[in-house]
C-alpha cells in the first residue's frame, strides 16, 4: 500500500483529484469506480474545478457507483443517485450513457444485481476504484460478515451504519435498511484501488485497514491483498498508524 497523508481535509482532497485526474490524463477512457458519502466530497468538488479549467475532460469517462440505497428514488434527495448528479456528473462533459450507478427502485432486484455485474464486465475493467471507509470497516455497503459476496447485491445494514448515515435524514427512521452494492470481488478485480479517510473517528479503521487482521468482519483489511492500494488521508484519519 502506498500511504499518503495530508495536513487537512483540503489538502487530502486535492491529492485524492491529482490521482483521478493523472489517471484520465493517462488513460481518457478509463474506467472509473466511484464512491459516495461524505470523504470525497471536496475531491468531486476539485475535479469539477479542474475540468472547468479544462484540466480533465470526461468526456470519454466510463463510471461506476458503489451502491444505492434500496427504496430511495433517483431523485431522493439522500439517494446516491441524487448525490452523484448534484455533485459531479451535472459539473462535468461525461456523457449520460456512460454513467452508470446500481438501482434503488428496480423492478427486480435480482435481475438488476445481474445485470450491473454484467456492464461491468462489458467495461472490462476498472482502472481506478474511489473508496471511502465506514467506521466499521465497510466498503461500498459490503458490511462486516462471516462471509462477503463477490458480486452485486442486496444487503442488510447493520445497526451501527443506520445510525452513523441518519446524521444525512431527519430521523433514524428514514434511513432505509437495505441497499444494493458492489461485491467485493468487482471491488478487487479494479487495477488500482484509491482509498480516502478523514477525521479522527476512521484513525481505528485505518490502522486495521493498513495492519489488522485480514478478515470479512473488517472488509478494509481485505485491500491489504491488493496489488495496488493507494491510501489518502488526513493527519486525523491516519493518526494511529506508525
Ligand atoms: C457510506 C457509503 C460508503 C462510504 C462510507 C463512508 O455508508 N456506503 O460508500 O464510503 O459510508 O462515508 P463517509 O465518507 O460519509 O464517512
Amino acid at each position: 500500500m502506498r500511504i499518503h497523508i495530508l495536513d487537512n481535509y483540503d489538502e487530502m482532497s486535492t491529492k485524492a483529484a491529482a490521482i483521478v485526474a493523472s489517471q484520465i490524463i493517462l488513460k481518457p477512457d478509463s474506467v472509473l469506480g466511484l464512491a459516495t458519502g461524505s470523504t470525497p466530497l471536496g475531491m468531486y468538488a476539485q475535479l469539477v474545478e479542474m475540468h472547468k479549467k479544462n484540466r480533465v475532460d470526461f468526456r470519454e469517462v466510463k463510471t461506476f457507483n458503489l451502491d444505492e440505497y434500496l427504496g430511495l428514488a433517483p431523485d431522493h434527495l439522500q439517494s446516491y443517485n441524487y448525490y452523484m448528479f448534484e455533485n459531479f456528473f451535472n459539473h462535468v462533459n461525461i456523457r449520460p450513457e456512460n454513467i452508470n450507478i446500481p438501482p434503488g427502485n428496480p423492478e427486480n432486484i435480482d435481475r438488476a444485481c445481474l445485470s450491473y455485474d454484467r456492464a461491468i464486465k462489458e467495461a472490462r475493467e476498472i482502472d481506478l476504484q474511489v473508496l471511502g471507509v465506514g467506521i466499521n470497516g465497510h466498503i461500498g455497503f459490503n458490511e462486516p460478515d462471516f462471509k462477503l459476496k463477490t458480486e452485486t447485491h442486496v444487503v442488510n445494514l447493520t445497526p451501527e451504519t443506520i445510525e452513523t448515515n441518519s446524521r444525512f435524514f431527519d430521523s433514524v427512521e428514514d434511513v432505509p435498511r437495505r441497499a444494493i452494492s458492489m461485491g467485493m470481488g468487482s471491488i478487487m478485480k479494479a487495477n488500482k484501488i484509491l482509498l480516502m479517510a478523514s477525521g479522527k473517528s476512521k484513525a481505528e479503521v485505518i490502522k486495521k485497514t493498513v495492519s489488522g487482521e485480514i478478515t470479512t468482519e473488517v472488509p478494509a483489511s481485505l485491500l491489504q491483498l491488493h496489488p495496488e492500494v493507494i491510501l489518502v488521508l488526513d493527519r486525523e484519519a491516519g493518526s494511529y498508524l506508525e
